[in-house]
């Protein structure tokens, strides 16, 4: 598949990588190719882009850019662009302030989630939610002794979850639908959670499992 990634930060640059190693096509999108620079002479196949181009070029696109700016990214990315495709939403709504004993603060409440905002504003993309509720080191191939991890995923289109769920599969994740946009409320708080080992004892290495 051909993937337009709109992002430059750790998440963009370990999905390029790993979408280059499970033999796709990508293009990264920045406000600044320049400093992309030296980071691509390590990934040969890679094509930096504008936020535009990325969005463009993919058949699936991924956003992998800071919550507080995540319209503004979409904005210059194109509504056109976007539209009709799976984004696959790996933001988190992580507000500008230091963790409180290492718990975050979100810019959102409960009763609302940054990818519903998204997909108010951007009504004709097909937003899914992955990849959010664990380390840019951990998305691709984990390897845990636990076992495979779970992703939760959440998202209006069926077309487009089956999409990133094929994606996940391929990266080494079982998924774990939890149904409509909505759900976001639930699964990006997660990265809260997820964060506090590492602020806490400098733990990143894990992930979420479910059992059933
Ligand atoms: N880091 C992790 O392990 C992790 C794990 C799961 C989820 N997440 C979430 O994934 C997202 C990306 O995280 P990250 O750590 O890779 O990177 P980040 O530092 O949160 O974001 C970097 C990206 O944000 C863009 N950006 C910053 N200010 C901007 C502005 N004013 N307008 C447009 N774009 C702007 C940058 O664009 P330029 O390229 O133009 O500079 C860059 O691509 C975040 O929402 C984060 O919460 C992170």
């Amino acid at each position: 598949m051909k993937i337009g990634i709109i992002g430059s930060g750790d998440v963009a640059k370990a999905l390029a990588s790993g979408f280059l190693k499970h033999g796709h096509e990508v293009t990264m999108g920045t406000r600044d190719p320049a400093k992309l620079a030296e980071w691509a002479k390590a990934v040969p196949k890679i094509r930096i882009g504008s936020f535009a181009e990325a969005a463009k070029s993919g058949e699936v696109v991924v956003l992998a850019v800071k919550g507080t700016v995540a319209a503004e990214a979409l904005r210059g990315a194109g509504a056109a662009n976007l539209a009709g495709k799976p984004v696959i939403d790996v933001t988190n709504p992580i507000a500008d302030q230091p963790p409180t004993n290492g718990v975050l603060t979100l810019f959102t409440n409960s009763g609302e989630s940054l990818m519903e905002r998204l997909q108010h504003e951007f009504g004709a993309a097909h937003f899914v939610k992955a990849f959010n509720s664990v380390g840019a080191a951990c998305m691709i191939d984990p390897q845990f002794k636990g076992g495979k991890p779970t992703m939760f995923i959440a998202g209006n289109d069926a077309a487009a979850k089956k999409t990133a769920t094929a994606i996940l599969t391929e990266f080494g994740w079982e998924t774990d639908d939890m149904g409509s946009a909505e759900a976001a409320r639930a699964i990006e708080p997660l990265c809260v959670l997820w964060c506090i080992p590492g602020f806490r004892q400098n733990d990143w290495v894990h992930a979420f499992k479910v059992l059933r």
